[in-house]
């Protein structure tokens, strides 16, 4: 009786993770498709880059959101503006770890600009540019996140039909 019931729940599971692997598919498809080019390699991601654009709009306007290289994990954002809170330029691209050390905003002594410093983790997650303290800062995407919670869902689904399998096949 008990491992006919194990059975169920082992055939039930697969069926969970089987569905799941097609839904995740189903949403790269739908990437894809938008991107309309395929991705480099696993995990990759695109960040707004641009060089010394004369605010964000022109930044995002003309930036061509590209795909970061392999050793990249992060888009960063450098953002000058003078005291009346106008935008004097504005730099985007994909960062290392390192380059994301030293966020937030500082006044510059030889502009007398106001230079701030993000960096943003997730894909074309740099679309704003910091402005005080409070968005100068390291700050993760939700999708990214999401995309997480579903890995870590189908491990364990994975986890707990090996144990029932190793159950089941226990003399
Ligand atoms: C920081 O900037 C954001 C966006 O410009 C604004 O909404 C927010 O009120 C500012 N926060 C402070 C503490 O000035």
């Amino acid at each position: 009786m008990l491992v006919s019931q194990l059975v169920v729940v082992c055939v039930f599971l697969i069926f969970i993770l089987v569905r799941s692997r097609v839904f995740a598919k189903n949403v790269n498809h739908d990437q894809v498709r938008h991107s309309l080019d395929p991705t480099p390699f696993p995990n990759s991601f695109k960040c707004f880059t641009c060089e010394k654009a004369k605010d964000n709009y022109h930044c995002n306007r003309w930036a061509e959101d590209k795909w970061c290289p392999q050793h990249t994990h992060f888009c960063k954002t450098v953002h000058h503006f003078n005291s009346h809170g106008k935008s004097m330029s504005v730099t985007k691209k994909c960062a290392m770890k390192e380059e994301c050390h030293s966020l937030g905003c500082h006044h510059r002594m030889d502009s007398g600009h106001t230079e701030c410093v993000s960096c943003c983790e997730g894909a074309i997650c740099n679309v704003e540019v910091p402005t005080n303290h409070t968005n100068a800062i390291f700050s993760v995407m939700n999708s990214y996140r999401k995309s997480d919670a579903c890995r870590s869902t189908s491990y364990s689904i994975i986890m707990v039909s090996a144990v029932l399998l190793l159950l089941l096949l226990k003399p």
